[in-house]
């Protein structure tokens, strides 16, 4: 079973009527369709790009085009502590995006290196892994 991830006909494009800031997005019934990204993609905008892009990369590029998927079903690095595990898992096992802004991550750092996530935007983050690992458990 492959996921079928929702934006890739048009990055970025607005879903589910995300709107600035993505409060909006929040509240679909978790399992019955993927979250909107809308609001993950604008904290990795915030919080994540300045580590996590092109050049200047640990392991993870979060910015840009297609960053869904290089998320959902994904492998983590092979190369760091946290390689080989999955980054936005599709079938409901344990999630490496939303381990790594947990406290206690299972390898490596709190992310992101620096100033604390806000709780909405840990909500967002875990609000759209839920709906897309739910999502394919079906
Ligand atoms: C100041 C730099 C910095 C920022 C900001 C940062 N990261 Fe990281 N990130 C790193 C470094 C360095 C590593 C590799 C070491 C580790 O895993 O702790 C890493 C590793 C990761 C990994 C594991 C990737 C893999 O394939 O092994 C994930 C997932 C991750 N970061 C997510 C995030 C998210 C989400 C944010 C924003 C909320 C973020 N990071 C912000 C520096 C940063």
């Amino acid at each position: 079973m492959s996921y079928d991830v929702p934006s890739q006909a048009g990055t970025a494009a607005p879903r589910g009527g995300a709107g600035a800031g993505g409060a909006a997005a929040v509240g679909g019934a978790p399992g019955s369709d993927a979250m909107p990204f809308a609001c993950v993609d604008a904290l990795f905008k915030k919080a994540c790009i300045s580590c996590h892009s092109g050049d200047n990369n640990p392991q993870l590029d979060l910015d840009g085009e297609r960053v869904e998927e290089r998320l959902v079903g994904q492998a983590s690095s092979q190369s760091g502590s946290c390689g080989g595990r999955t980054l936005v898992s599709t079938d409901g096992s344990p999630s490496l995006l939303l381990q790594k802004l947990s406290a206690a991550p299972p390898c490596g750092a709190r992310m992101p290196v620096g100033p604390m996530l806000t709780n909405a935007e840990i909500e967002c983050v875990t609000r759209w892994v839920d709906s897309v690992s739910s999502a394919g458990e079906n």
